[in-house]
């Protein structure tokens, strides 16, 4: 999808659809508005004074091009009231508007930004391109019959910037939007794909294409490389598949070879069964989406590369299937991660933070100064917080500090977890030197308490994705489906690092 900006007036640019934005208490439309409000006729005038539309937030009206006017027809988003206009509004409203846009017929469409006073304009102009790239995401490609593939898109889009200013900021943000959509889309294609079609061998195919495409260096650890490397605790979840595992690394060199390298870590079983503690039956599909922290660091480092930011990037993804068989890893068998730390495997559903261990020991041991993990860890994250705010854990206050600014940028929520010595209780084992269980209560933070063990004192922090990586239902940026979040928070972080 093409998004392109204009310095001229919206009545100047040619396409199927012309959009203007209205607050509440608009009496008469001006400027972009006013010549809209011509080529409609009068309608939106006329719909102002009958009260037809109050321009509360994301209130829209399609209307007739009448007159003469480049467009067939007008579009009127509401812009709602001043107080509680907000980036995160304004993204969320673009999301709605282009499925609105979608389902009216679709074309090309023009915006004018005009009335937009409250957002900056590169942020502005981020928010667009996501709204727009990451709301009109449907992942239809298994439809074999025509019927179930809506043919209806939105065409190229053009932005009506007013001043070359604010042109040029619009447009600088346009294309930071529009490549972290596109890696988020990206991210959302690995995540949707059944696991029978995204095998570990699959997703480390993807991760090399993309190395191609961006000039990210790809590196596959194979089983027997990962054995003399003694990834033990990794390899102890592959014993059940019959899929090779693949633990992927990408470098992005973007710092030079003296910087700092901050690692992203994602955790890639691309099918949870559970293993010899096996899950119940409902629900166990949605658990193909249990590489959606690997998917979404794959993307995020594509995205970082394709923007050539000036810091020094790794992506780990430790990827492979979590089945039970005969060869599975049974509950209280003893693993070894690379950095010789012994676990006791209680329960073999506990598996991410088995992966994760030698993610974090891997990038450790390859120079990391800073480690960010991602991970559908655990069901009780979602008891927590819900699918609104993901969980955030860290062993470095300042860290946790940039990751929730970035978090705000990208409109991403958040909520910090706390990470006692007295939570290292519940994971003590009588036979090693962990657990990889900790009982009921608190099952996130024991969660990452048993990551903590492997970062050790490198500033670290982890998110729990478990409940945000999918949603049932659209709404704003997200349609059905995974989310790919929090890609954008991530991109953001690493460009925070290099300004
Ligand atoms: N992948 C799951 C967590 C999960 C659950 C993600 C639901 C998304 C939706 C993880 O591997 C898991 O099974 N966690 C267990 C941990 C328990 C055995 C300590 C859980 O949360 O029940
Ligand atoms: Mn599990
Ligand atoms: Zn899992």
């Amino acid at each position: 999808m093409t998004i392109t900006v204009t310095t001229g007036a919206l009545g100047d640019v040619a396409a199927d659809t012309h959009v203007v934005m209205l607050g509440p208490g608009t009496v008469r439309p001006a400027g972009d508005a006013a010549a809209a409000d011509r080529a409609a006729g009068g309608a939106i005038a006329k719909m102002l004074s009958a009260g037809l539309f109050e321009g509360k937030a994301g209130e829209v009206a399609v209307l007739p091009v009448t007159g003469r006017g480049k467009a067939k027809r007008v579009v009127v988003l509401g812009l709602g009231e001043p107080a509680k206009r907000t980036l995160d509004t304004f993204r969320t409203q673009m999301g709605n508007l282009s499925r609105r846009l979608r389902d009216a017929g679709g074309g090309s469409v023009a915006v004018s930004l005009e009335a937009l006073d409250h957002v900056e304009p590169e942020a502005a102009g981020e928010a667009i391109a996501e709204g727009f790239i990451l709301g009109l995401y449907r992942f239809d490609k298994h439809h074999t019959k025509a019927a179930d593939r809506p043919t209806k898109t939105v065409g190229e889009i053009t932005v009506a910037a007013g001043s070359a200013r604010r042109a040029a900021a619009i447009r600088r943000g346009v294309e930071r939007g529009s490549i972290m959509a596109e890696a988020q889309n990206f991210a959302r294609d690995l995540g949707n794909e059944p696991a029978n079609l995204m095998t570990p061998t699959i997703m480390a195919a993807r991760a090399q294409q993309l190395a191609a495409e961006t000039g990210l260096e790809c590196t596959i650890i194979e089983r027997a490389e990962a054995e003399r490397l003694k990834m033990g605790s990794y390899l102890s979840v592959a014993n059940g598949s019959m899929q090779p595992p693949k633990f992927i690394v990408l470098h992005h060199r973007g710092g030079g070879p003296r910087a700092r390298t901050i690692a992203l870590v994602g955790k890639g079983i691309t099918f949870d069964t559970g293993g010899i503690s096996i899950k119940p039956a409902a629900d166990m599909d949605a658990m193909k989406a249990d590489m959606s922290g690997a998917a979404v660091v794959i993307g995020a480092i594509g995205a970082i590369a394709r923007l050539k930011l000036p810091v020094n990037v790794m992506a780990v993804a430790p990827c492979t299937e979590n089945m039970p068989s005969g060869s599975a890893t049974k509950p209280g068998d003893v693993v070894y991660a690379m950095d010789g730390q012994s676990i006791e495997v209680i329960n073999t559903d506990a598996e991410g933070r088995l992966v994760l261990a030698d993610g974090i020991a891997y990038a450790r041991a390859n120079g990391a100064s800073t480690i960010i993990d991602v991970a559908t860890l655990t069901g009780a994250v979602r008891v927590a917080l819900g699918t609104v705010r993901f969980g955030i854990f860290s062993n470095n206050d300042r860290l946790f500090g940039e990751i929730e600014r970035a978090g705000e940028a990208a409109g991403e929520k958040m909520w910090r977890l706390p990470l006692d010595d007295e939570y290292g209780e519940q994971i003590k084992s009588p036979v090693a030197d962990m657990k990889n269980t900790g009982g009921a209560p608190a099952g996130s933070i024991t969660a990452a308490k048993f990551i903590q063990n492997f970062a050790g004192d490198t500033p670290w922090a982890h998110l729990d994705i478990a409940a945000i990586d999918m949603t049932p239902n659209e709404a704003g940026v997200n349609p059905r489906g995974n989310t790919g979040r929090p890609l954008r928070t991530l991109v953001h972080f690493v460009a925070s690092r290099a300004s």
